[in-house]
């Protein structure tokens, strides 16, 4: 039987400059997914890739003495050692520059002329370079971008428009009748507000700008920047030349974004599908922004904190959990150094290094290091973890990875408190209550596996790390998914280095 499928998407990053914690949130928060519907046996495709065109790219390389091709292939090297340091399990790596990318978005441009939602016109606003957005006078705020509040310039000049305002009713009624297709709810109402008072044809080309995919009837324009990055989406799955792909996956599960850039997913992007006349994607969500210490991310500020520092300091599963932990997936969140030790030294080494390493102290020195076998019957840890895998599908249904942390948080807290209950240190005192301890270790092992695979998808290496000093591994190299199994007979514990030994605050000294 073919299995479910599920496509998820990151943004695509402009490739202006090295990927900062902004870009690696997202990512991670795609790939816990990714990895939590693989592990649900879904047939799951998660893409990510980068924004290469575009006139901020073409001043960037500029500003380096560099072609724009030499340029962006530079900085994309860093995006993907930074995905492979973080462990994302991307399927595909979409460039924009690629000619598998071009050749169709030139291909689709042209459908969407021949269905009679382009034309030429006449463009004078503003432009915002580092947002690569169009705006109009009333838009701006106090002469700045309404975005990013940086100068915009003034553009004047022939541009194809593609007839955005013809789509208003239908994005409405669609809207209506999927009242789940924007997520969080608070900023599908921002949205709402703007289809209805300011939807208008939008410049869907550039004369000015030469770093880009040229319209196809038309070469002294380029495709503006934006809706050849939205296209990725679809031209990775080989739309319309080879569809084998683009029929099994599409429409996407779901597209996960930051809040600032909603307007083209949840407006322009459905607007041209639904010119295409493809089906539109079931879910857009769009999280919040991270600030530094209190300050908004910012090259002049010099603040954007380079993940790979932080995966070289705490690891990159720390870096994960913190990211995803912190901040209710939605709202804005704040990084700050002193958080992310707190973090580790609580719920990472107190709470889960401590249970973990308890549990195989007590079966080396009370079982000679083999997990003791227990009858599969019902036990308080055995129901405790069942509710807490019915409570995190919940969550991770709704995107809602920190309470679904919160809800392995807590079963942990029950594991421990288990061992203060059941004190297995004075049932080793005397053989009556030998089969006794045998059963609460046993317990424990079980829950600790089962903890194993709630973490897998947000802390990866870490799940490895805990069925590897339980001595899962050992014969068989892959992580084993399998929830509430037990142990083969005579599993031997290797236990190891404690998993997240205990950092010094005074380290921030020397951040
Ligand atoms: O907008 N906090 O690319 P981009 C949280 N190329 N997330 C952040 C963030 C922050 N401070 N800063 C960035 C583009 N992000 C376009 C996208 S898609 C067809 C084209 C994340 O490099 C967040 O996901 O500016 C945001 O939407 C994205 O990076 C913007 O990346």
């Amino acid at each position: 039987m073919n299995k479910r499928t599920f496509y998820l998407t990151t943004p695509i990053y402009y490739v202006n400059d090295a990927p900062h914690i902004g870009h690696s949130y997202t990512t991670i928060a795609a790939d816990v997914l990714a990895r939590y519907k693989r592990a649900k046996d879904l047939d799951v495709f998660f893409l990510t890739g980068t924004d290469e065109h575009g006139q901020k790219i073409q001043k960037a390389a500029q500003a380096c003495n560099k072609t724009p091709m030499e340029f962006v292939t530079d900085v994309v090297d860093k995006f993907k050692t930074l995905w492979n340091n973080l462990d994302i399990s991307n399927d595909d790596f979409i460039r924009t520059t690629e000619e598998r990318h071009c050749s169709r978005v030139k291909k689709i441009f042209q459908q969407i002329f021949e269905n009679g939602d382009i034309y030429l016109g006449e463009y004078e606003g503003w432009y915002c370079i580092p947002c690569e957005s169009f705006w109009i006078e009333s838009q701006l705020e106090e002469r700045k971008c309404p975005e990013c509040k940086r100068p915009v310039e003034k553009v004047k000049e022939k541009n194809y428009f593609f007839r955005l305002a013809k789509y208003q009713k239908s994005l409405l009624d669609y809207y209506e009748k999927h009242p789940h297709f924007i997520q969080p709810e608070p900023r599908k109402n921002e949205l709402l507000h703007r289809i209805k008072t300011q939807i208008e044809d939008i410049s869907i080309s550039r004369s000015a700008v030469e770093w880009g995919i040229q319209v196809p009837m038309d070469p002294t324009h380029t495709i503006y920047v934006w809706i050849d990055a939205l296209l990725n989406y679809i031209t990775a799955l080989g739309y319309e030349d080879d569809m084998k792909k683009f029929q099994k996956y599409w429409p996407a599960n779901v597209h996960i974004i930051g809040k600032e850039i909603l307007w083209f997913h949840g407006v322009i992007w459905p607007a041209i599908l639904m010119s295409l006349k493809i089906d539109l994607p079931f879910k857009v969500f769009a999280h919040g922004w991270w600030t530094i210490e209190g300050q908004k991310i910012s090259k002049s500020l010099g603040n954007a904190i380079d993940p790979t520092s932080i995966i070289q300091s705490y690891g990159a599963d720390a870096y994960r959990y913190f990211l995803l932990r912190e901040v209710p997936f939605g709202l804005d969140g704040n990084f700050s150094h002193s958080a992310l030790i707190h973090r580790i030294n609580s719920d990472l080494g107190n709470d889960l290094g401590n249970l973990l390493h308890r549990t195989l102290t007590m079966i080396e020195k009370y079982f000679d290091g083999v997990i003791p076998e227990i009858a599969d019957t019902d036990d308080e840890l055995k129901r405790l973890s069942k509710s807490t895998c019915d409570k995190v599908d919940d969550e991770m249904e709704e995107l809602q990875f920190s309470k679904a942390l919160e809800n392995i948080w807590e079963f942990i807290g029950h594991a421990n408190k288990f061992i203060e209950d059941k004190k297995p240190w004075l049932l080793a005192k005397t053989s009556i209550t030998r089969t006794q301890l045998a059963a609460v270790i046993g317990s424990l092992a079980r829950a600790i596996k089962d903890i194993s695979v709630f973490i897998y998808p947000f802390m990866p290496g870490t799940a490895v790390e805990i069925q590897r000093q339980m001595g899962i591994l050992e014969d068989n190299c892959s992580l084993s998914l399998e929830f509430q199994q037990g142990f083969k007979k005579d599993t031997v514990v290797h236990k190891g280095k404690p998993l997240f030994p205990k950092i010094d605050p005074l380290v921030l000294k020397n951040v």
